[in-house]
């Protein structure tokens, strides 16, 4: 049997995804979609196919731990009255892509109607659409009336059909096993109150501790991670004690929260680019003005709270609520997350070693190292002088096959 063809690929610098310092004159070699060997000035095997990337840096593929692929942003009454699951799912391809060639190989997306990220996720795997690798959510669980639900509309628009609606500890532990019966990889709890949905509060817990506590419980049970969408003081300080894997936004987290995640090593995946483009496009996206103020209410405590997170040593990874904005402008949060106290190694760690840790898949993703995918991408300057280059990936592999070169896209 012919062994599978070897891949070489070289760069003037590479970024592990895990080390703290760059690697010069870097060799990656691959084998059958993963990465059989990383050095500087590796010989470059007889036979092997080069791809010779120049002065690129090359790093993992980036990884957006919180997506909503399956839709994009749209008139808040159009997409409410006249979407079905049918139009999401045509579309979700689109946004796939896009995502795909903007350097994010991997992606967790935390809610999607009627599974249609569980049926995107097997089209990619079986190279049918191109995409990231997804990992998916199902449903987003909550609570009636809450950010999971749809409210301030008429009652005689009743939303019929599968929803991740559930209320009570009884059925919110039915609704965990539903998710995962349908497809879930991961779990996401809405735990308190949101900007984008009508209820008053942008941050009150919408669960009791009771039924956070039993959503937890069972998802652990079934062996999967819960992101918990959080915005409020106390919401976030209950979904911390019910144990999640993960808080989501985080807008309004105090010092207390903060000591209570770092002993418990909870991720935060803070979405600190969203304020600028919800204040800049959602009133021309007739967004009714209670909800354009709940998110003056957040926005710049978001980034304040984000920043003393990461002062404090809370493990932070790389989320951007995608699908709030455009799919392929993923990478726009890095410069934030810079301007917001971190170090661009710091960044760029959030979204490929310590984002593949929370998604528990760090023996698979998030770094260029033997046994991973072969999930690599390559920006021409240098992203620790200037984080934005990563709003710039020139060239994306996906298990070892070629979607982007020299910043243009191709079939691999
Ligand atoms: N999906 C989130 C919500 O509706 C988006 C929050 C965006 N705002 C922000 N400042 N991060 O609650």
């Amino acid at each position: 049997q012919a062994a599978d063809p070897v891949t070489a690929i070289r760069a003037a610098q590479l970024i592990d995804g895990v080390a703290d310092q760059p690697l010069r004159d870097a060799v990656v070699l691959i084998e059958g979609g993963r990465i059989t060997a990383v050095g500087s000035a590796l010989p470059i095997p007889e036979g092997a196919q080069l791809i010779d990337l120049g002065g690129a840096t090359l790093l993992p593929g980036l990884i957006d731990c919180h997506t909503h692929i399956t839709g994009d942003p749209g008139d808040y009454y159009e997409s409410l009255v006249r979407d079905s699951s049918i139009d999401v799912a045509v579309n979700a391809h689109l946004y796939a892509e896009r995502t795909l060639l903007a350097g994010f190989t991997t992606v967790r997306n935390l809610g999607a109607p009627d599974f249609v990220d569980v049926a995107l996720r097997r089209s990619i795997d079986e190279q049918r659409t191109r995409g990231p690798r997804i990992v998916a959510a199902g449903h987003g669980i909550g609570a009636t009336g809450g950010h999971a639900d749809f409210t301030g509309l008429s009652p005689s628009l009743r939303f019929t059909g599968f929803t991740g609606v559930a209320d009570g500890v009884e059925a919110v532990r039915l609704k965990v096993r539903e998710q995962v019966k349908y497809g879930a990889d991961v779990i996401k709890m809405v735990a308190t109150a949101g900007v984008l949905s009508e209820e008053d509060s942008v941050g009150a817990p919408q669960y009791t501790q009771a039924e956070m506590d039993a959503l937890v419980d069972e998802a652990h049970r079934w062996d999967r991670k819960v992101a918990a969408h959080a915005h409020g003081t106390e919401g976030i300080k209950m979904a911390v004690r019910a144990g999640v894997d993960s808080i989501e936004h985080g807008s309004l987290l105090d010092a207390e929260g903060i000591r209570m995640m770092k002993a418990r090593g909870t991720y935060l995946v803070a979405d600190v680019y969203d304020d600028d483009y919800i204040l800049a496009e959602y009133a021309r996206l007739n967004y009714p003005e209670k909800i354009l103020d709940k998110e003056r209410q957040v926005g710049r405590l978001q980034r304040e709270n984000f920043r003393k997170a990461v002062q404090a040593g809370v493990r932070i990874a790389y989320g951007t609520d995608a699908g709030v904005y455009p799919h392929g402008d993923n990478g726009k949060q890095f410069a934030k997350q810079v301007e917001w106290g971190q170090t661009p190694m710091q960044a760029i760690q959030s979204a490929t070693g310590h984002a593949a840790d929370l998604l528990g898949r760090s023996d698979r993703v998030g770094r260029i190292a033997p046994g991973r995918y072969a999930d690599l991408i390559a920006v021409s300057g240098d992203p620790l002088k200037d984080v934005s280059e990563l709003e710039r990936v020139q060239f994306v592999m996906k298990e070892g096959l070629v979607y982007k070169r020299n910043g243009k896209a191709q079939l691999p």
